[in-house]
Protein backbone atom coordinates (compact mmCIF):
# COMPACT_ATOMS: atom_id res chain seq x y z
CA UNK A 1 0.00 0.00 0.00
CA UNK A 2 1.53 3.65 -0.53
CA UNK A 3 2.19 5.65 2.49
CA UNK A 4 -0.93 7.59 4.02
CA UNK A 5 1.15 11.08 5.17
CA UNK A 6 -1.81 12.37 5.72
CA UNK A 7 -3.63 10.42 7.50
CA UNK A 8 -5.91 12.07 10.38
CA UNK A 9 -4.87 15.42 7.95
CA UNK A 10 -8.13 17.32 7.29
CA UNK A 11 -7.56 19.28 4.13
CA UNK A 12 -9.75 22.23 2.79
CA UNK A 13 -9.55 22.66 -0.96
CA UNK A 14 -11.25 25.40 -2.84
CA UNK A 15 -12.28 24.88 -6.83
CA UNK A 16 -13.18 26.62 -9.60
CA UNK A 17 -14.38 30.36 -10.49
CA UNK A 18 -16.93 32.33 -8.78
CA UNK A 19 -19.92 33.65 -9.79
CA UNK A 20 -21.35 37.42 -9.40
CA UNK A 21 -24.50 37.91 -10.29
CA UNK A 22 -25.60 40.57 -11.48
CA UNK A 23 -29.37 40.13 -12.17
CA UNK A 24 -31.40 36.81 -11.50
CA UNK A 25 -30.20 35.45 -14.90
CA UNK A 26 -26.56 37.06 -15.32
CA UNK A 27 -23.43 37.09 -13.78
CA UNK A 28 -19.89 37.89 -14.11
CA UNK A 29 -17.42 34.69 -13.56
CA UNK A 30 -14.51 33.85 -15.23
CA UNK A 31 -12.21 30.82 -17.29
CA UNK A 32 -11.50 28.63 -14.10
CA UNK A 33 -13.04 24.82 -14.36
CA UNK A 34 -12.07 23.38 -11.37
CA UNK A 35 -9.95 20.64 -12.70
CA UNK A 36 -7.24 22.71 -10.74
CA UNK A 37 -8.97 21.94 -7.35
CA UNK A 38 -10.84 18.61 -8.34
CA UNK A 39 -6.96 17.10 -8.81
CA UNK A 40 -5.58 18.29 -5.20
CA UNK A 41 -8.57 17.39 -3.51
CA UNK A 42 -8.51 13.52 -5.42
CA UNK A 43 -4.52 13.80 -4.80
CA UNK A 44 -5.01 14.29 -0.80
CA UNK A 45 -7.58 12.05 -0.17
CA UNK A 46 -5.00 9.34 -1.96
CA UNK A 47 -2.72 10.52 0.86
CA UNK A 48 -5.26 9.54 3.26
CA UNK A 49 -6.65 13.02 3.99
CA UNK A 50 -10.32 13.97 4.73
CA UNK A 51 -10.91 16.20 2.78
CA UNK A 52 -13.12 19.36 1.99
CA UNK A 53 -13.89 20.85 -0.94
CA UNK A 54 -15.12 24.43 -1.62
CA UNK A 55 -16.57 24.38 -4.85
CA UNK A 56 -17.72 27.81 -7.14
CA UNK A 57 -19.05 27.46 -10.80
CA UNK A 58 -16.98 24.05 -11.90
CA UNK A 59 -17.19 21.71 -15.08
CA UNK A 60 -17.92 18.17 -14.37
CA UNK A 61 -18.96 16.19 -11.30
CA UNK A 62 -16.16 16.40 -8.00
CA UNK A 63 -14.20 13.44 -7.24
CA UNK A 64 -15.91 10.83 -4.79
CA UNK A 65 -14.36 10.27 -1.81
CA UNK A 66 -14.63 13.91 -0.38
CA UNK A 67 -17.16 16.12 1.04
CA UNK A 68 -18.21 19.09 -1.09
CA UNK A 69 -19.61 22.36 -0.32
CA UNK A 70 -20.90 24.61 -2.65
CA UNK A 71 -20.39 28.72 -2.33
CA UNK A 72 -21.35 30.63 -5.33
CA UNK A 73 -19.79 34.00 -4.68
CA UNK A 74 -16.34 35.21 -3.23
CA UNK A 75 -18.65 36.15 -0.40
CA UNK A 76 -19.84 32.72 0.11
CA UNK A 77 -16.71 31.38 -0.09
CA UNK A 78 -15.26 33.53 2.37
CA UNK A 79 -17.69 32.00 4.70
CA UNK A 80 -17.25 28.93 3.73
CA UNK A 81 -13.86 28.73 4.05
CA UNK A 82 -13.88 31.18 7.42
CA UNK A 83 -16.19 28.89 9.47
CA UNK A 84 -13.83 25.63 8.36
CA UNK A 85 -10.26 27.42 9.48
CA UNK A 86 -10.29 25.80 12.51
CA UNK A 87 -10.25 22.51 11.98
CA UNK A 88 -7.96 22.35 8.95
CA UNK A 89 -4.55 21.29 8.55
CA UNK A 90 -3.89 22.24 5.15
CA UNK A 91 -5.67 24.77 3.05
CA UNK A 92 -5.66 24.76 -1.21
CA UNK A 93 -6.87 28.30 -2.32
CA UNK A 94 -6.74 26.88 -6.10
CA UNK A 95 -10.56 29.08 -6.63
CA UNK A 96 -10.73 31.50 -8.98
CA UNK A 97 -12.15 34.26 -6.95
CA UNK A 98 -13.27 37.52 -9.01
CA UNK A 99 -11.78 40.42 -7.62
CA UNK A 100 -14.68 42.58 -7.83
CA UNK A 101 -19.02 41.83 -8.34
CA UNK A 102 -21.46 44.24 -9.30
CA UNK A 103 -22.28 46.80 -6.93
CA UNK A 104 -25.99 46.18 -7.25
CA UNK A 105 -27.56 43.28 -7.34
CA UNK A 106 -31.09 43.62 -9.38
CA UNK A 107 -34.01 41.59 -8.13
CA UNK A 108 -35.57 41.54 -11.46
CA UNK A 109 -34.01 41.37 -15.10
CA UNK A 110 -32.13 44.05 -16.20
CA UNK A 111 -34.72 46.11 -19.31
CA UNK A 112 -32.80 46.64 -22.83
CA UNK A 113 -32.95 50.33 -22.95
CA UNK A 114 -30.01 52.92 -23.47
CA UNK A 115 -27.39 52.01 -26.17
CA UNK A 116 -24.82 51.77 -22.98
CA UNK A 117 -25.18 50.21 -19.65
CA UNK A 118 -22.42 51.10 -16.74
CA UNK A 119 -21.91 48.68 -14.46
CA UNK A 120 -20.55 49.28 -10.88
CA UNK A 121 -18.35 46.95 -9.85
CA UNK A 122 -17.02 47.00 -6.16
CA UNK A 123 -14.22 45.06 -4.43
CA UNK A 124 -15.17 41.50 -2.70
CA UNK A 125 -13.13 40.29 0.63
CA UNK A 126 -10.01 38.64 -0.86
CA UNK A 127 -10.11 35.12 1.08
CA UNK A 128 -6.22 34.12 0.68
CA UNK A 129 -5.60 37.33 2.58
CA UNK A 130 -8.19 36.82 5.50
CA UNK A 131 -6.84 33.42 5.78
CA UNK A 132 -3.61 35.05 6.25
CA UNK A 133 -4.32 37.47 8.74
CA UNK A 134 -6.72 34.74 10.99
CA UNK A 135 -3.62 32.67 11.13
CA UNK A 136 -0.95 35.39 11.81
CA UNK A 137 -2.82 35.93 14.96
CA UNK A 138 -2.71 32.46 16.28
CA UNK A 139 -0.40 30.58 18.24
CA UNK A 140 2.26 27.97 16.05
CA UNK A 141 1.27 24.68 16.24
CA UNK A 142 -2.37 25.68 15.96
CA UNK A 143 -2.71 26.79 12.31
CA UNK A 144 -3.29 25.64 8.83
CA UNK A 145 -0.34 24.82 6.66
CA UNK A 146 -1.49 27.68 3.74
CA UNK A 147 -1.03 27.32 0.09
CA UNK A 148 -1.82 30.11 -2.47
CA UNK A 149 -2.07 30.45 -5.99
CA UNK A 150 -0.80 32.74 -8.20
CA UNK A 151 -2.22 33.29 -11.71
CA UNK A 152 0.15 35.60 -13.69
CA UNK A 153 0.78 36.91 -17.38
CA UNK A 154 3.62 38.43 -16.47
CA UNK A 155 6.69 38.67 -14.31
CA UNK A 156 5.64 35.65 -12.73
CA UNK A 157 8.22 35.52 -9.85
CA UNK A 158 7.76 39.29 -8.94
CA UNK A 159 3.75 38.78 -8.46
CA UNK A 160 3.90 35.46 -6.54
CA UNK A 161 6.17 36.57 -4.02
CA UNK A 162 4.25 39.69 -3.58
CA UNK A 163 0.96 37.79 -3.17
CA UNK A 164 3.11 35.51 -0.78
CA UNK A 165 4.11 37.74 1.40
CA UNK A 166 0.64 40.60 1.56
CA UNK A 167 -1.40 37.51 2.05
CA UNK A 168 0.77 35.61 4.51
CA UNK A 169 0.50 32.26 2.79
CA UNK A 170 3.08 29.45 3.62
CA UNK A 171 3.19 28.48 -0.46
CA UNK A 172 2.58 29.96 -3.41
CA UNK A 173 2.00 28.26 -6.72
CA UNK A 174 2.45 30.75 -9.48
CA UNK A 175 1.16 29.82 -13.03
CA UNK A 176 1.34 31.62 -16.23
CA UNK A 177 -2.16 31.35 -17.52
CA UNK A 178 -1.13 32.55 -20.87
CA UNK A 179 1.30 29.77 -21.50
CA UNK A 180 -0.25 27.04 -23.71
CA UNK A 181 -1.21 24.03 -21.58
CA UNK A 182 -1.23 26.01 -18.02
CA UNK A 183 -3.70 27.40 -16.07
CA UNK A 184 -7.10 27.81 -17.32
CA UNK A 185 -9.18 25.01 -18.62
CA UNK A 186 -6.21 22.88 -19.57
CA UNK A 187 -5.68 19.29 -18.12
CA UNK A 188 -2.01 20.43 -17.21
CA UNK A 189 -0.21 23.46 -15.44
CA UNK A 190 3.29 24.93 -15.48
CA UNK A 191 3.63 26.14 -12.35
CA UNK A 192 6.88 27.11 -9.89
CA UNK A 193 6.15 27.03 -5.97
CA UNK A 194 7.67 29.68 -3.83
CA UNK A 195 8.42 30.20 -0.36
CA UNK A 196 9.83 32.51 1.59
CA UNK A 197 12.74 32.31 0.70
CA UNK A 198 11.93 32.45 -2.59
CA UNK A 199 12.12 29.71 -5.32
CA UNK A 200 11.29 26.25 -4.20
CA UNK A 201 11.03 24.28 -7.17
CA UNK A 202 9.95 24.72 -10.93
CA UNK A 203 7.32 22.02 -12.00
CA UNK A 204 7.55 21.35 -15.99
CA UNK A 205 4.04 20.83 -17.58
CA UNK A 206 2.70 17.74 -16.31
CA UNK A 207 -0.99 16.48 -15.49
CA UNK A 208 -3.08 18.63 -13.22
CA UNK A 209 -2.96 15.47 -10.77
CA UNK A 210 0.38 15.21 -11.04
CA UNK A 211 1.41 18.79 -10.22
CA UNK A 212 -1.26 19.00 -7.25
CA UNK A 213 0.88 15.77 -6.04
CA UNK A 214 4.20 17.31 -6.29
CA UNK A 215 2.71 20.52 -4.52
CA UNK A 216 1.39 18.30 -1.21
CA UNK A 217 4.65 16.43 -1.46
CA UNK A 218 6.52 19.85 -0.61
CA UNK A 219 3.92 20.89 1.40
CA UNK A 220 3.66 18.10 4.25
CA UNK A 221 7.81 17.88 4.12
CA UNK A 222 8.00 21.56 4.87
CA UNK A 223 5.17 21.82 7.64
CA UNK A 224 6.67 18.60 9.12
CA UNK A 225 10.06 20.39 9.24
CA UNK A 226 8.40 23.46 10.62
CA UNK A 227 6.91 21.70 13.77
CA UNK A 228 9.96 19.78 14.32
CA UNK A 229 11.67 22.73 14.65
O1 LIG B 1 -9.68 25.65 -12.44
P1 LIG B 1 -8.74 25.36 -13.60
O2 LIG B 1 -9.42 25.52 -14.94
O3 LIG B 1 -8.07 24.01 -13.43
O4 LIG B 1 -7.58 26.45 -13.59
C1 LIG B 1 -6.65 26.50 -12.55
C2 LIG B 1 -6.35 27.95 -12.12
C3 LIG B 1 -5.63 28.69 -13.24
C4 LIG B 1 -7.65 28.67 -11.74
C5 LIG B 1 -5.44 27.80 -10.84
O5 LIG B 1 -4.26 27.12 -11.19
C6 LIG B 1 -5.11 29.16 -10.25
O6 LIG B 1 -4.17 29.83 -10.61
N1 LIG B 1 -5.95 29.59 -9.25
C7 LIG B 1 -5.88 30.94 -8.66
C8 LIG B 1 -6.58 31.92 -9.55
C9 LIG B 1 -6.57 33.30 -8.96
O7 LIG B 1 -7.58 33.80 -8.51
O8 LIG B 1 -5.36 33.84 -8.87
P2 LIG B 1 -5.04 35.33 -8.35
O9 LIG B 1 -3.60 35.54 -8.65
O10 LIG B 1 -6.05 36.29 -8.83
O11 LIG B 1 -5.23 35.20 -6.77
C10 LIG B 1 -4.17 34.82 -5.90
C11 LIG B 1 -4.70 33.97 -4.76
O12 LIG B 1 -5.59 34.73 -3.95
C12 LIG B 1 -5.43 32.71 -5.18
O13 LIG B 1 -5.08 31.65 -4.30
C13 LIG B 1 -6.90 33.09 -5.01
O14 LIG B 1 -7.69 31.95 -4.65
C14 LIG B 1 -6.83 34.08 -3.87
N2 LIG B 1 -7.88 35.11 -3.89
C15 LIG B 1 -7.96 36.04 -4.90
C16 LIG B 1 -8.91 37.04 -4.86
C17 LIG B 1 -9.82 37.08 -3.78
N3 LIG B 1 -10.77 38.01 -3.70
N4 LIG B 1 -9.74 36.14 -2.81
C18 LIG B 1 -8.78 35.18 -2.83
O15 LIG B 1 -8.71 34.33 -1.93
Amino acid sequence: ARPKPLAEKRVLITAGGTIERIDPVRYVTNDSSGKMGYAFAEAARELGAEVTLVCARTDGPPPGGVAVVTAESAEEMLEAVMSRLTESDYIVKAAAVADYRPLHRFDAKIKKSADTLTLELVKNPDILQTIGEWKAARPAGSRPYVIGFAAETNDLEKHALDKLHRKKCDLIVANDVSAVGAGFGSETNIVSVYGAEGLVENIPQTAKRLVAERVLAIAIDRANRETAA
